[in-house]
């Protein structure tokens, strides 16, 4: 896909031109000449009131393109995060026309209108069609954009910045979308290293260094499945870096739950329980595009959780990497064991900051719905940042306590802890407080993805991994 920058509406190639309208017909973000063409379908109401309304029409032969999608965004007073979903919707309705030239204009627009624009319309064409043996009727994809620049002083550098860090969404969703048989601890690893091969420096801890460095968390989680664990890291390292920040995303390539097994409706959407690595890679893919001044470290630990005569019984004890004896009362609290480790591993770079993402907990999910994902952490100027960024970037976070008083429900009689609260009340915040006994020595924030393998497809994102918290972590990133 290719960004172009064009300087007037006569210089277009596109058939696909785009025109966002307020309910009178009024420009928002196109072409202020183009609203004569609109205005009729204005008075006889087929334009209608409500946001989302697209109309194609023919225009006069004046234009070097003989069709305008025209989009009602309802209001006059529109948000960016509006622009965004429209410009999802837009696609959708010019894609189904079979168009793959897609022009639009920044002219008196905000950057950060500018940006949604085109991140909607780069987001909303994603599709994962590798598995797809007919290609052809596909619906087709997004080959060029054009964008009239104006006055808006976007650059084509910015686009192309702008288009990486889409490109980094899309390899996390495609990894999430990835099934279980292909997407395994060694093929992740070996996807990471081909992709990220020009990013930063790529290296693998096998199951026998696991062993050595007493990672007994982790490696329990793995000991039922056929597939042997991994702990990927990367490692990105401008000159001259002053600060160091780690990443952290749990890659379980598939969550069976272990011998506490899932229930078996939904539980093919377990294989997109490796959206929290995603994101990291998502992230480390998109660090040298952007010229990122800091040091940024990544670390997914990649297990398959399975049920199996070698898997881990539950109330076995383990002794996690820093220490701490674990009971493991339900092995589909799996999540938590695997962070604890990669926690622990992460001090040894003196970060100044540790983020970890993860499909945590159903319990997120049923507190904060589909489109909104959970933060907590030890300092609170992080999750400020973590809360700015997804709000800027339409990838909204919600924070939720770290409320010490639940602390008592992760009380083991055996060990130091239970990897499994005494109660299902509040499991998002208790998976949260067992996290935080490991991420020790650094400021940290916790970021529960597991909405961004919600079953269903909106405007912009596919069902089964959005590859949300990329686009966020970057504007995050940026701050620190
Ligand atoms: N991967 C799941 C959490 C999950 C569920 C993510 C649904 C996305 C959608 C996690 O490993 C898990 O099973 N958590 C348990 C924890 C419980 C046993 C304490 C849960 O949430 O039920
Ligand atoms: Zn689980
Ligand atoms: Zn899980």
């Amino acid at each position: 896909m290719k960004i172009k920058s064009k300087t007037g509406i006569q210089e277009l190639e596109s058939q696909g031109v785009i025109q966002f309208c307020d309910a009178k017909g009024k420009t928002l973000a196109g072409f202020a000449e183009l609203e004569k063409e609109l205005k009729p379908f204005v008075e006889s109401g087929e334009f209608g009131t409500t946001l989302g309304k697209t109309l194609y029409l023919p225009v006069g032969a004046s234009y070097p393109f003989d069709r305008v999608l025209f989009v009602n965004m309802g209001k006059e007073e529109v948000t960016a995060d509006d622009f965004r979903k429209m410009a999802g919707k837009a696609w959708k309705a010019i894609r189904s026309m079979n168009i793959k030239k897609v022009a639009i204009s920044f002219d008196g627009l905000s950057k950060e209108v500018c940006r949604a624009l085109q991140d909607g319309l780069l987001l909303s064409s994603y599709q994962y069609t590798a598995l797809k043996s007919k290609k052809e009727t596909l619906p087709v994809e997004l080959e060029r954009l054009e964008v009239v620049i104006g006055d808006s002083g976007i650059t084509q550098e910015t686009m192309d910045q702008w288009k990486a860090i889409v490109n980094g969404t899309n390899f996390a969703r495609d990894l999430s979308q990835m099934p279980g048989n292909l997407l395994y601890p060694k093929s992740l690893a070996k996807i990471a290293k081909k992709r990220l091969a020009d990013d930063c420096d790529v290296t693998v801890i096998e199951k026998k260094e696991l062993k050595a460095l007493k990672m007994e968390a982790l490696l329990a989680v793995a000991q039922g499945s056929e597939k042997s664990p991994c702990l990927i890291l990367m490692d990105y390292k401008p000159k001259n870096a002053k600060k160091t920040i780690a990443l952290v995303g749990k890659a379980v390539t598939f969550d069976s739950g272990g011998i506490s097994l899932k229930p078996s409706s939904g539980m093919s959407a377990m294989k997109g329980d490796m959206g929290g690595g995603a994101t990291v890679f998502g992230i480390m893919s998109v660090l040298k595009a952007i010229n990122y001044p800091h040091r940024v470290v990544g670390l997914v630990p990649a297990v398959e959780n399975m049920p199996s005569g070698s898997a881990t019984r539950p109330g076995d004890v383990v002794t996690a990497m820093n220490g701490t004896t674990v009971e493991i009362n339900n092995t589909d609290a799996e999540g938590r064991l695997i962070l604890a480790d990669s926690l622990t591993y992460a001090a040894r770079y003196k970060p100044d900051q540790v983020i970890d993402f993860a499909t945590l907990t159903g319990a997120c999910l049923v507190a904060l719905g589909p489109k909104v994902c959970g933060v907590m952490g030890n300092d609170q100027s992080l999750v400020d940042k973590i809360l700015k960024a997804g709000e800027k970037v339409g990838e909204p976070f919600w924070q939720l306590p770290l409320f010490k008083e639940y602390k008592d429900m992760l009380k083991s009689d055996a060990a130091d802890l239970s990897n499994n609260a005494s109660s299902r009340e509040g499991g998002a915040i208790t998976a949260g407080l067992f996290l935080e006994h490991f991420a020790k020595d650094y400021r940290w924030a916790h970021c529960d993805m597991a909405a961004s393998i919600f079953d269903k497809a909106d405007d912009l994102n596919p069902a089964q991994g959005t590859g949300a918290g990329v686009r966020m972590a970057i504007e995050a990133l940026k701050k620190l």
